[in-house]
């Protein structure tokens, strides 16, 4: 599955599709670790997962289907978090509580560009590594470095994975809204829910006590 070509090649690398650097966005840069896991780890979760060339394939359908609906789909992914106290602290200030915009714009930016690169996902070196950072980022080892915030020191663990439903349950209507076949919007989503709990799972890494992830 890891032989399919890129579809996506002007979208990595931290760049928006308009060309725009994302600030803290270092996909595929030197900067970005090595994984601990390898790919041949990634390969035998997907197979675990039943995670195949058709999901890869629904993933890369969703790409232009979404393109263009990132900021909507963020609007009401925020709304969620916004509206749901137990996960809007984990953006607060560490001294106030308040809610930090800044840091929630920053992290919106990022989160646009993951939405393309989990659509066109290469499953190589590089996206494993950036899979890597990405579970740094919300473990206490990385949390608030990459925009500079005083916040909570981590995004405690059990509601990642929990996240995958109320984002993917909620991408449904966007994967929809350009006419795709009801089969087709089934295995798109379908696809997407492997997906993010695959990268739930790769994210879960600095959380897991050495030697048991
Ligand atoms: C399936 C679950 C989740 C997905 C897909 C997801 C996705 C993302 C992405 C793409 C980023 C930006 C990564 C980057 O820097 O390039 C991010 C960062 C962040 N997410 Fe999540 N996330 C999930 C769960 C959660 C949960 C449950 C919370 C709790 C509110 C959360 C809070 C944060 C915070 C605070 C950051 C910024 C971390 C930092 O300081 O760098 N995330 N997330």
């Amino acid at each position: 599955m890891r032989l399919m070509k890129p579809i996506l090649p002007a979208l990595t690398l931290g760049v928006t599709p308009a060309g725009a650097a994302v600030p803290g966005y270092t996909y595929g840069q030197p900067s970005v670790a090595r994984a601990p896991y390898s790919l041949d780890d990634l390969a035998a979760l997907q197979k675990v997962l039943l995670f195949g060339d058709d999901d890869i394939r629904a993933l890369r359908q969703s790409a232009p289907i979404l393109a263009d609906q990132t900021d909507a789909i963020l609007d009401v992914w925020y709304g969620f978090v916004a509206s749901t106290p137990e996960l809007l602290v984990f953006f607060g200030n560490a001294r106030t509580g308040e809610p930090d915009a800044g840091y929630l714009a920053a992290v919106r930016q990022r989160f646009a560009r993951w939405i393309l690169d989990t659509a066109g996902a290469q499953y190589d070196q590089a996206w494993l590594d950036y899979q890597y950072e990405i579970g740094l980022r919300h473990s206490r080892i990385k949390k608030n470095r990459t925009d500079g915030v005083d916040s909570t020191a981590q995004v405690n663990f059990r509601y990642i994975p929990a996240l995958t439903i109320p984002i993917t349950t909620t991408l449904k209507p966007f994967l929809a809204s350009k006419g795709a076949s009801v089969a087709d919007v089934e295995n798109m989503h379908a696809a997407w829910v492997k997906s993010v709990l695959l990268q739930a799972i790769l994210w879960s890494e600095p959380y897991v006590r050495d030697g048991a992830f």
